[in-house]
C-alpha cells in the first residue's frame, strides 16, 4: 500500500477504486493500491494454447489481493463469446499501419476487470491465439500484437481508458514485449516487468516491418530490437523493460548460458549481472485438487489414494487399454521437440514389455501424432494414444496414472509435473529448469541429468522399481501430493519485484 498526501491546488488522482481515508484536514491521506496491468496473449477463462494461459488466470488473481490489478488481452472471437458484456470505454487511434481500434472493458464471472481490444479485422478468426486451424502462423502476427504492445502503452500512460492508468505493466512473453518500447520511444517511464514464458518463442518479423509498426530506424540495432537481421519483439521487451522474470529459478540461470539462451544469452547475462533478472517459479490454482475435482471419476486425498484405481481403470477403458494392475504411465503434452516426444516413443516398447501401460494425450507436430498413432497400433491394449486437447482426459490421466513422462529438453517451469504430482503421479522427468526445482529425485518424482534415451530409461526403471514396492510408492505418493503448490509464495516474489521496479523507475 502506498499513501499519497494531497496538497490543495494538486490534481486528485483520477484512478479508480482510491480509498478516501477519514484523513485530517487540510490535507487529505488518500491510501489507493497500486494498479498494475497485467497484459497477455492468452488467459485460461476464455483461451488457452499452453501454460501461459494458466498462468494468466491465476497470477492476477493471486495479486489482486493487494493490488488493483487489470488485465489487457486482444478480442479473439473465443473471449467476446464467452466474456458476456463488454462496454467500448475509448478508441485507440491508428499508428503509422497498426489500425484503430476500440477498448472495451468487461469483467470475469469473479470480478476481475478485464480491457479487451476491439479490432475483428486482426482478432475475429477461428483458431488458436497464433496460429490458424493448419498451424500456421497468422500473416500479421506483427500487426495483431503490436497492436497489443500499443494499447498496453497507451492505457499505462493514461491515453485509454479515462479513469483508470497502470502504475506498472506487467507483460508476458513475447506478443507483449514491443508495449515497454512503446514507452520509451515516448519517454514516458512507468515500470514494466517482463515475464519469460519460454525464451524459444521470440516474435520474429522482417526488418522491413519496422516503418509499418511505429518502429524507430534507430531502435534497429544491437541495443535495441535487432536481433541476427530480424525484428524482434521478445528482444525488444527485454531490452527495454525494467525488470525480466522468468518461470523458475534454474531456468533464470540456465537462459544466461548459450545453451539455453536461444542468442538471448549475452543480453540475459547482462540484465542478471544488474540485478534486473529474477525467476519465480509458477503455481498452480485450487482446482487442482483430487478430492473435489469434478472430472475424477472417484476422489481421493494424500491419506486415502484408493479412489486412484477407479480413476486408472476409467483411463484405461477411454484410451482403449486392457484391464491391469500394471503401472499406467501418461504422457500429456504439446507435441513438440522441446517436451522430448520422441524419447518417449523411444522408451514405450521398454515400458510395455516389462508389462507397463501408457496413455497419451497431445497435439502438435504432425511427425509425432503420426509417430504415437502408430505406435498405438503396434501395441494395442498397452499404449492408447488421443491427438487433441481435453481438460478432463488430462485431469482423469493425472488421477489414474502412476508416472508422468516428462523427459523435455528445456521447460522454463512446466505445470503438469506440479499437476501430476498433486493428484499422486510420479513424475519422470529431466533435471532442467523448473522440473528441477519442483521435482526431487526419489522424493516426490524422478530426475534424470542429461535428456538421452539412456538416462531417461534409468529413471524409468527407478520408477518401476519403486512400483513393486508398495510402501515405497505410497511414501513417495503421498509426498508428491503433500507438496505446497499454490501461488502465494511466488506472489510475494512478484509483489518483492514490483517493488524494485518502481523504485528504480523513480530513481530514473
Ligand atoms: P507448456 O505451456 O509448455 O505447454 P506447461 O506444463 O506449463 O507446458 O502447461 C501445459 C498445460 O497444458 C498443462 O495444464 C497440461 O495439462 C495442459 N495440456 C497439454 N496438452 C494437453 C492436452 N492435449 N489436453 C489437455 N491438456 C493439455
Ligand atoms: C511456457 C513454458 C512452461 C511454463 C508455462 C507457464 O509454456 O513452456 O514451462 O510452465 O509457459 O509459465
Amino acid at each position: 500500500m502506498e499513501s499519497f498526501q494531497l496538497e490543495a491546488g494538486k490534481a486528485f488522482p483520477t484512478h479508480a477504486h482510491a480509498e478516501l481515508q477519514s484523513g485530517s484536514q487540510p490535507s487529505i491521506s488518500v491510501k489507493r493500491r497500486q494498479s498494475i496491468l497485467f497484459v497477455t496473449s492468452e488467459i485460461a477463462d476464455y483461451i488457452k494454447a499452453g501454460g501461459l494461459g494458466e498462468v494468466s488466470a491465476a497470477l492476477p488473481r493471486a495479486l489482486r489481493h493487494h493490488y488493483d490489478v487489470r488485465i489487457l488481452i486482444p478480442g479473439y472471437r473465443q473471449v467476446l463469446s464467452q466474456i458476456g458484456d463488454v462496454e467500448e470505454i475509448a478508441r485507440l487511434p491508428a499508428s503509422f499501419g497498426i489500425p484503430a481500434c476500440g477498448l472495451g472493458r468487461g469483467t470475469t464471472q469473479d470480478g476481475l476487470t478485464v480491457y479487451v481490444l476491439l479490432c475483428p479485422e486482426l482478432y475475429d478468426r477461428d483458431g488458436s491465439p497464433y496460429v490458424d486451424s493448419f498451424g500456421v502462423d497468422w500473416s500479421d502476427n506483427d500487426v495483431r500484437f503490436a497492436r497489443l504492445g500499443l494499447a498496453a502503452a497507451d492505457i499505462a500512460s493514461g491515453a485509454g481508458d479515462p479513469l483508470w492508468r497502470a502504475d506498472l505493466l506487467h507483460l508476458n512473453d513475447w506478443p507483449s514485449g514491443l508495449a515497454s518500447a512503446y514507452l520509451a520511444w515516448r519517454g514516458q517511464h512507468i515500470p514494466t516487468i517482463l515475464t519469460i514464458h519460454n525464451l524459444a518463442y521470440q516474435g520474429l518479423f522482417d526488418r522491413n516491418r519496422l516503418s509499418y509498426l511505429g518502429i524507430p530506424d534507430n531502435a534497429f540495432q544491437i541495443n535495441g530490437v535487432e536481433f541476427y537481421g530480424k525484428l524482434s519483439f521478445l528482444k525488444a521487451g527485454i531490452f527495454y523493460s525494467s525488470h525480466i522474470t522468468t518461470v523458475s529459478s534454474t531456468y533464470a540461470r540456465e537462459i544466461t548460458r548459450p545453451e539455453f539462451g536461444c542468442g538471448l544469452d549475452g543480453l540475459l547475462r547482462t540484465c542478471a549481472d544488474e540485478g534486473r533478472l529474477d525467476g519465480i517459479i509458477n503455481g498452480i490454482d485450487e482446482s487442482w485438487d483430487p478430492s473435489t475435482d469434478p472430472y475424477l471419476v472417484s476422489p481421493f486425498s494424500a491419506e486415502n489414494c484408493r479412489g486412484k484405481r477407479a480413476n486408472a481403470n476409467n483411463v484405461r477403458e477411454n484410451f482403449g487399454l486392457a484391464l491391469s494392475t500394471g503401472p499406467l504411465f501418461a504422457v500429456v503434452s504439446r507435441l513438440v521437440h522441446q517436451k522430448g516426444v520422441d524419447l518417449a516413443i523411444s522408451a514405450a516398447e521398454t515400458i510395455v514389455s516389462q508389462g507397463g501401460q501408457i496413455a497419451v494425450i497431445g497435439q502438435g507436430e504432425p511427425r509425432f501424432e503420426a509417430e504415437l498413432q502408430s505406435l498405438a497400433q503396434r501395441h494395442p491394449g498397452s499404449v492408447g494414444v488421443k491427438i487433441g486437447y481435453d481438460e478432463g482426459d488430462a485431469r482423469r490421466m493425472y488421477a489414474g496414472s502412476d508416472f508422468l513422462l516428462m523427459p523435455s529438453r528445456f521447460e522454463p517451469c512446466g505445470l503438469s509435473q506440479m499437476y501430476a504430482q498433486r493428484f499422486g503421479s510420479l513424475p519422470i522427468a529431466h533435471k532442467t529448469g523448473g522440473l528441477a526445482d519442483t521435482i526431487e529425485d526419489g522424493v516426490n518424482g524422478f530426475l534424470f541429468g542429461e535428456p538421452s534415451l539412456n538416462r531417461f530409461m534409468d529413471a524409468i526403471r527407478r520408477g518401476l522399481d519403486t512400483f513393486r514396492s508398495s510402501s515405497r510408492l505410497t511414501t513417495m505418493r503421498r509426498a508428491a501430493m503433500n507438496r505446497p503448490h499454490g501461488w502465494d509464495r511466488s506472489a510475494s516474489r512478484y509483489q518483492e519485484v514490483y517493488d524494485r521496479a518502481r523504485q528504480a523507475a523513480a530513481a530514473a
